[in-house]
């Protein structure tokens, strides 16, 4: 019997990845590491299964031109923001993501950041090569993380692996929004309260919310304008949950005192964007998942969603 077809969205997947699903799958792998959509679209008919690396938008419009053979879509990420999820449920191709295995690389991630942009480690550097160092005992003055209060938007998987990284730092309080209280709270003592109270009541506030209609530009303007001049914005979750010009502002106009991010919007940066200007800014360029073995085991589990799919067994982490 011939095997199932299966096709490879770019070819530099971790070879774990692509080797398991050679024992079960003919695979078609797209030569270069960023294919456009044309190209996924050109190669796409015919095939049973499509493992997908970055953000390609997955709609109708694709659905319509992939063809009637496509049984499977995994996406080797934990966020699902760029596939249509109900219209491809609905038009009866299972569906699967990466979530889990990516939570303790992100959420170190998410601590650096927190670290680097409390203490002003960029500026701090910057300075240094500028030969402005200062040997005065108010210079350079950062944030405390002892005894501070986190702020967590978002107490999803990540959110609750964060918050677990900080805990041996001797935050003072943990508070978090979300849809409803949920038992994670209860295990780290953290209190659920709105938006409004977690903005104007932390010192470091950490988004780990995934990009929904709901939280698209949640930080606007009048977010950062509730938030304490002292406040330590984290975003390791989706760029577009920030309103970029508000944030550059807010950062411009010392209306909070730093950031840190790995996710931005647009994505990537251009070089001249106003955020690489901004001294109290930590960023860097989306590699929260990005370490060896995090990314072995995500090429792995959206290789084993896709074989259980072909072999009509639950998936790994079916959306
Ligand atoms: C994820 O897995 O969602 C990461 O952000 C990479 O896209």
């Amino acid at each position: 019997m011939s095997k199932p077809k299966v096709l490879v969205a770019r070819d530099d997947i971790p070879s774990a990845g692509l080797d398991l699903l050679r024992t079960k799958c003919e695979l078609t792998i797209i030569p270069g590491a960023s294919p456009t959509r044309e190209e996924i679209l050109r190669a796409i008919p015919g095939h049973d299964g499509f493992f997908l690396v970055g953000h390609h938008n997955i709609n109708s419009d694709f659905l319509d031109m992939a063809g009637p053979s496509l049984k499977v879509i995994s996406t080797m990420s934990a966020g699902y923001d760029h596939l249509d999820v109900p219209e491809i449920k609905r038009r009866g191709i299972k569906v699967g993501h990466t979530p889990v295995v990516l939570n303790a690389a992100v959420a170190e991630v998410a601590v650096m950041l927190l670290l680097n942009a409390a203490r002003r480690a960029h500026e701090g550097r910057l300075l240094l090569e500028a030969g402005k160092t200062e040997n005065k005992p108010q210079w350079l003055l950062g944030q405390d993380i002892r005894g501070s209060t986190v702020g967590i938007v978002g107490l999803g998987m990540i959110g609750l692996a964060i918050a677990k990284r900080l805990i041996p730092f001797e935050i003072g309080r943990f508070l978090y929004t979300g849809h409803s209280p949920k038992k994670a709270g209860d295990e780290i003592g953290a209190e659920f309260v709105s938006l409004d109270d977690l903005l104007e009541r932390s010192d470091f506030v950490v988004v780990a919310t995934p990009l929904t209609i709901e939280t698209r530009g949640l930080f606007d303007d009048a977010a950062f304008g509730k938030m304490k001049k002292n406040a330590v914005f984290v975003n390791i979750a989706r760029g577009g949950v920030v309103k970029t010009d508000a944030l550059v502002k807010a950062l411009k106009e010392n209306k909070i005192f730093a950031a840190g991010l790995d996710v931005t919007d647009p994505e990537p940066l251009p070089t001249d964007h106003e955020l690489l200007k901004l001294p109290n800014l930590e960023i860097v360029p989306h590699i929260g998942s990005a370490t060896v073995k995090t990314r072995n085991d995500m090429a792995v589990v959206a290789a084993q969603n896709i074989i259980n799919a072909l072999e009509n067994k639950p998936l790994v982490y079916p959306l």
